[in-house]
């Protein structure tokens, strides 16, 4: 056999193997270095500007602009974020700088680091939750399956953002309007003009829960077929995770109070009506929530937590997402979460994250000026219902509790 022959075989043996490692690792480097764009429907999206106003972001290698954007945090101290060097444009002066589409760059140089506490709470939410998740004294439906077990549409919670490598689960009544709005402005998937909108309290109330805003892990199956779970867990494994929670009887209050004493005519005909005809002895409710309104019907706190207690309602169909369990929602067991935020400390807990995402000076977190359900009505708004009815309800939430490290509020389970 001549060299000449061996040396062919050589480079078409090797050729075979590189194909064969592209096609295995594909994903991965897709998922890290092309940028599936979030933005889901075309939604109030209106046209890109032309496209010589666009800086190249996609061209550049990205290690470059990083280190661009890295230069110039030194070099405009003033300005506090870097800004791109706008491609000369000698078209109309009158369409300035705020028209023009100019992205930001994720750096924000801090002095001081993370301050320890915060990063020692972290941590022992996240071992808390490793240690749980393998605690065999807790167990709850779901606890022992795997990642590719849980169905397509409970995965619903999961929202994506390509753009920055962020996987938010989303759990309302724990500040998840906030969050939402954040996606939004992250993932810029509402834009106007061209313009992405940066300022999360901008974004109209009910675009902030209208599922298009959101590319969420039960919409990857539609998009990306057979591979849909592979990615998934590709993301999973390399993106940021974190998800919010709060006091589980807290937020069953908050649940409470916003739903059926506020008018809300979903709520009303969905589950109002049916406990008011179950636990009220009301065979005939009114049927709209004005009426009832008019004459001061609704259903007390009490039938609410019967209503949650009753076998009938999850046999009717799964809790609804405002009172459904966080372990349920978010599947803390399967998913390792990176930061996981407490209501209670909010504000501490959204600085840090932000920071952490490095994502601080693209977004800020909206502070709350709403009356917040506080934790010490707890005992007043449980006063209502039977104690054997509160004990049952902790034994419901009780993952929750101890999942997240809340406390067995045994003031009010032992009176
Ligand atoms: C959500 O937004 C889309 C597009 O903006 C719109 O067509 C749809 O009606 C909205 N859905 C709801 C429930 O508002
Ligand atoms: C510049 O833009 C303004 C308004 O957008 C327009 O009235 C004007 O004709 C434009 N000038 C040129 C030179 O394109
Ligand atoms: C499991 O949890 C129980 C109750 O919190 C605790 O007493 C026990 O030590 C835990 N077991 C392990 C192995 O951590
Ligand atoms: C989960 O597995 C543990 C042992 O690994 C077992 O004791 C427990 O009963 C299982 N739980 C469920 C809900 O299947
Ligand atoms: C907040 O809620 C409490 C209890 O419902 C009420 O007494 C108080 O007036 C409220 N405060 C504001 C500013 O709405």
């Amino acid at each position: 056999m001549g060299t000449s022959r061996m040396f062919r075989i050589f480079i078409v043996l090797g050729s075979a193997f590189m194909i064969l490692l592209i096609i295995i690792y594909w994903d991965d480097v897709g998922a890290s270095h092309l940028y599936l764009h979030t933005p889901v429907s075309p939604g109030p999206k209106i046209p890109h500007p032309p496209p010589q106003q666009r800086p190249q972001t996609s061209r550049t290698p990205s290690f470059l602009s990083d280190i661009d954007a890295f230069v110039n945090q030194f070099l405009e101290p003033g300005t506090g974020e870097p800004t791109d060097p706008v491609p000369v444009d000698t078209s109309n002066q009158s369409e300035k700088a705020e028209e023009r589409y100019i992205p930001r760059r994720e750096w924000k140089i801090h002095l001081t680091p993370v301050a320890a506490e915060l990063r020692e709470r972290q941590e022992q939410r996240r071992r808390l939750l490793q240690e749980m998740c393998a605690n065999d004294s807790m167990v709850f439906s779901g606890k022992n399956r795997s990642f590719d077990d849980i169905p397509n549409k409970e995965l619903d919670h999961l929202i994506v953002d390509d753009r920055h490598g962020i996987i938010y689960c989303y759990v309302p009544k724990v500040a998840c309007s906030n969050w939402k709005r954040i996606m939004i402005v992250l993932s810029e998937s509402l834009q106007q003009d061209g313009v992405p909108q940066r300022d999360p309290l901008a974004i109209p109330r009910d675009l902030v829960h209208n599922s298009s805003m959101h590319f969420t892990f039960n919409k990857f199956w539609k998009r990306y077929g057979k591979f849909a779970r592979h990615l998934m867990k590709v993301k999973l494994k390399k993106y940021t995770k974190f998800l919010f929670v709060r006091d589980p009887f807290v937020r069953l209050i908050s649940a409470y109070r916003n739903k059926f004493e506020l008018r809300n005519e979903d709520f009303y005909r969905r589950f109002a009506q049916v406990m008011l005809r179950r636990y009220a002895n009301q065979p005939t409710p009114p049927t709209s929530v004005d009426e009832a309104f008019a004459v001061g019907i609704h259903p007390s706190f009490s039938h609410f937590i019967q209503y949650l207690l009753d076998p009938q309602t999850e046999k009717e169909m799964p809790f609804n997402e405002h009172w459904r369990q966080v372990y349920r929602l978010c599947h803390p067991c399967q998913i390792q979460y990176d930061f996981v935020g407490h209501l209670e400390t909010a504000e501490e807990d959204a600085e840090h994250l932000l920071r952490q995402l490095r994502v601080d000076n693209v977004v800020e977190f909206p502070t709350s000026h709403r009356n917040l359900t506080a934790s010490s009505w707890e005992a007043d708004w449980f006063s209502t219902v039977p104690v054997k009815a509160r004990r049952e309800l902790y034994k419901l939430y009780e993952p929750d509790f101890r999942l997240f490290g809340y406390d067995k509020p045994d003031s009010i389970l032992n009176e």
